[in-house]
């Protein structure tokens, strides 16, 4: 199947599991965009040193904008470089370390086994099913199932997953993958507290924090060694890589208006390039296509 017809395949499974939400994101529905600041260090070429101007968006991953905020342990951090020139950049990613699903098809047919999630949660059946017909995807299901939410939108560790490559000025290339630190410390939330919350906590909790000053987070790169897999988004890295600081992000007050924006993850500028894993250009098209339908208002 052409690529771009299994990407509108996952969206429509996407909208028959979790409910068609008109206007909405396919998936992190519901999520609050704030004006930011990223201070580069110069470590990454394509982010050179300074100030930046950066927006970033924190989300619950749920494709259903009316799920609670406990249904959705897994976040999102989406956080989009405005580099001079108006060149754009973005680097998307969540709490989770490991990705469960290791090509687009696989992703798409396990969304057709998935059919419909009770409370956030698959029927014991199917779990089983996914986790003996897919062996590739048992070490992240068993992450994600034990995954506790944030104690804030601010306190949770992104990983975007993906390997990426920096590219020298002689032309040779470095596997690299990112992940931001917050300053406020990594916390969780129990499942009985999280649980406890009502809808909307995560927002303002962020609001009233930021109205007291900004919230941060740091930019490390990890750098891959000959044999660290650069196709594959259900597999870390070993712990023990070295990490590098690109940066650091300051997300002010401000809160912006969604105008449409697009956090496409393979969006490059020189410096930088995706590596071959198929699940991160399948993203570009799923997303785009999202994007289209939330923009047209279905
Ligand atoms: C088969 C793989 C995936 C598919 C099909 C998929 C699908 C989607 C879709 C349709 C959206 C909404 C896009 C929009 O309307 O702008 C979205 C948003 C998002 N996804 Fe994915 N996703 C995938 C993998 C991932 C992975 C691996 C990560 C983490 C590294 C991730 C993190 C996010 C985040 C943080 C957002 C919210 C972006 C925003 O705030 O605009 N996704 N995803």
């Amino acid at each position: 199947m052409e690529k771009k017809q299994l990407a509108g395949m996952a969206i429509d499974r996407i909208e028959k599991v979790f409910g068609k939400h008109n206007g909405y994101r396919r998936a992190h529905a519901r999520g609050v965009i704030y004006e930011a600041v990223f201070t580069a260090t110069g470590n990454a070429a394509h982010l050179q040193a300074g100030e930046t101007r950066a927006a970033v968006r924190f989300s619950h991953s749920s494709p259903n904008p009316v799920w609670t905020d406990a249904m959705s342990p897994v976040k999102g951090m989406a956080v989009q470089f405005q580099l001079p020139g108006g060149r754009l950049t973005n680097i998307v990613g969540v709490n989770a370390p490991v990705f469960f699903a290791k090509t687009p098809e696989t992703f798409t047919e396990m969304l057709g086994l998935a059919k419909s999630l009770k409370n956030g949660r698959l029927p014991l059946r199917t779990l089983v099913k996914l986790l003996v017909k897919y062996p590739d995807s048992r070490a992240a299901i068993k992450v994600l199932r034990k995954m506790h939410a944030p104690a804030s939108f601010v306190k949770g560790r992104y990983y975007a997953m993906h390997a990426f490559y920096f590219i020298d000025h002689k032309g040779n290339r470095t596997p690299v993958k990112y992940e931001w630190e917050p300053d406020a410390g990594v916390a969780a939330l129990s499942p009985k507290d999280a649980k406890a919350m009502e809808f909307g906590h995560f927002e303002q909790e962020l609001e009233s924090r930021l109205k007291k000053g900004p919230a941060g987070f740091r930019l490390n790169i990890i750098i891959g060694e000959p044999g660290d897999p650069t196709d594959d988004p259900t597999k870390e890295w070993p712990k023990e890589r070295r990490k590098i600081v690109a940066g650091h992000l300051e997300i002010r007050g401000s809160q912006l208006q969604d105008n449409g924006i697009l956090f496409d993850p393979t969006a490059m500028v020189p410096g930088i390039a995706c590596s071959e894993d198929r699940i991160l250009a399948f993203r570009s098209l799923a997303y785009s296509i999202s994007h289209a339908r939330r923009t047209e208002g279905t």
